[in-house]
């Protein structure tokens, strides 16, 4: 029997682990700048919770159990739905609009493949009470100064922009029938993955005229003014004049260099079923990975789970694929974790000695180590070195008497001799 982890389930040896506070410091660093604040909620939710609004997709890869207590249980797949539970509970308490953010361990059963894992850690970023599209420019901005914050640029990374009543508009008036629209959504989200001629054949099983199956796979080809032009009728109007507005405070928040961060996508639908206006996804612009983000603005999933009805923005970002990519792009920092100074005993100094000098400098904020057994001098200068210690302080009895120790500088061995209570005290 195997004791390995499970398969897509990482274990954290502290390499890694300093990679993912990488990542969840510069998450924090920009959401605070944004004055998003931090929440959290189980990891265990009733499984109810999602087969109400998630869509099939997510249902299907859920963990779910029944617990001791004959409850129908599953470990979270994604965070929007808790966050929903908890606002809806308090949502008068509340000052709206509602700016917080999150960063769960999520589960989801998925198929094996690069990218996707079993679990993995994804920050929510999420505007509750505010219907104006400013919260969706002020969110996909949130995450274009996140990619920033990595020292990613546009070369690297393009932000895909859609809106689902756009999309739907579109597709009745290229001639996709009513019922066949969920259908074309599913073929939509998966075409870049999937051969043209499949594609076809489920459009085609979907009862869609060969007319309108060529306009549903050229979807990803659509401008805005294609989009425009399909579209002659005054309410779509409307939201053809909130998307351009978007494109415009885009441009305010984003900076000169919005348009390349930026792409007009109809094809990005979004895996969830809860979606109801603009959506965005962030790719690497090679095309190589997975979705790195997504994210989009749901507006009757509050009510639908039977809280107050919210209007509501969002994104999640996964810590999996933006890994990879801080990788592949030589921008994640290396991980060598270093001790300030390393206690060093000599002749017949004893453990005791480094304990109390060790416990003096920890009291004043320093990182410390020592032997936690009697060894050769050389010895602790040897694991003083592979600890990363910048300076060993090296106790002697007979310097001890006389309150003194000396201090050598790791880098190139240089030695000082100190007045211990003087050294503690500057350091
Ligand atoms: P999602 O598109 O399912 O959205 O996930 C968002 C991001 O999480 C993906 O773009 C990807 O980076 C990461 N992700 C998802 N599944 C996996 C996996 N199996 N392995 C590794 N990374 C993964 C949501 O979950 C929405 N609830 C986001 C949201 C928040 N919408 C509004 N607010």
């Amino acid at each position: 029997m195997s004791l390995g982890p499970l398969p897509g389930f990482r274990d954290f040896y502290p390499n890694e682990l300093a990679e993912r506070s990488f990542i969840f410091g510069a998450w924090r660093e920009v959401a605070r700048r944004y004055g998003f604040v931090e929440y959290d909620g189980p990891p265990l939710e009733a499984l109810e919770l999602y087969t109400r609004k998630s869509g099939e997709e997510i249902v299907g890869q859920l963990y779910n159990f029944t617990d001791k207590g004959g409850r129908e249980v599953a470990l979270r797949p994604e965070m929007t739905p808790t966050l929903a539970r908890m606002v809806g509970a308090r949502a008068n308490a509340l000052r709206k609009p509602i700016r917080w953010f999150a960063i769960p361990q999520l589960f989801r059963y998925e198929r094996q493949q690069r990218g996707r894992l079993r679990e993995h850690f994804q920050l929510n970023v999420d505007i509750i009470g505010e219907p104006s599209v400013t919260a969706d420019a002020e969110l996909l901005a949130v995450a274009i100064d996140i990619m920033r914050a990595f020292q990613l640029r546009s070369s690297d990374v393009v932000a895909r922009v859609s809106d689902r009543r756009l999309l739907e508009g579109y597709l009745r008036a290229v001639g996709v029938p009513e019922a066949s629209l969920p259908a074309a959504f599913a073929v939509i989200d998966k075409l870049e993955r999937v051969p043209r001629a499949v594609s076809e054949e489920k459009l085609a099983g979907a009862g869609i005229p060969a007319e309108a199956r060529a306009r549903v796979l050229d979807v990803p080809c659509a401008t805005l003014d294609d989009v425009a032009a399909a579209l002659g009728d005054a309410p779509h109007r409307a939201v053809l004049e909130e998307f351009r507005r978007y494109l415009d405070y885009l441009r305010a928040l984003v900076g000169d260099d919005a348009e390349q961060w930026v792409r007009f996508d109809l094809s990005i639908v979004r895996g969830l079923a809860y979606y109801t206006g603009i959506v965005f996804e962030l790719f690497d612009v090679k095309g190589e990975l997975r979705a790195i983000c997504g994210g989009g603005r749901y507006d009757n999933l509050l009510a639908s789970l039977g809280g107050a009805d919210l209007p509501a923005v969002g994104f999640g970002m996964g810590d999996v694929v933006l890994g990879e990519l801080i990788r592949a792009r030589s921008l994640m920092p290396s991980a060598a974790p270093a001790i300030d100074t390393w206690v060093a005993v000599a002749d017949d100094a004893s453990t005791t000695d480094a304990m109390r000098v060790a416990a003096r400098l920890r009291a004043r904020g320093r990182s410390v180590e020592y032997a936690l057994r009697e060894q050769k001098l050389a010895r602790q200068l040897k694991a003083a070195s592979a600890a990363g210690a910048r300076e060993t302080v090296i106790l002697a009895g007979a310097d001890l008497a006389r309150g003194e120790a000396v201090v050598r500088r790791m880098a190139d061995g240089e030695e000082r001799r100190v007045n211990l209570d003087a050294w503690i005290a500057e350091g």
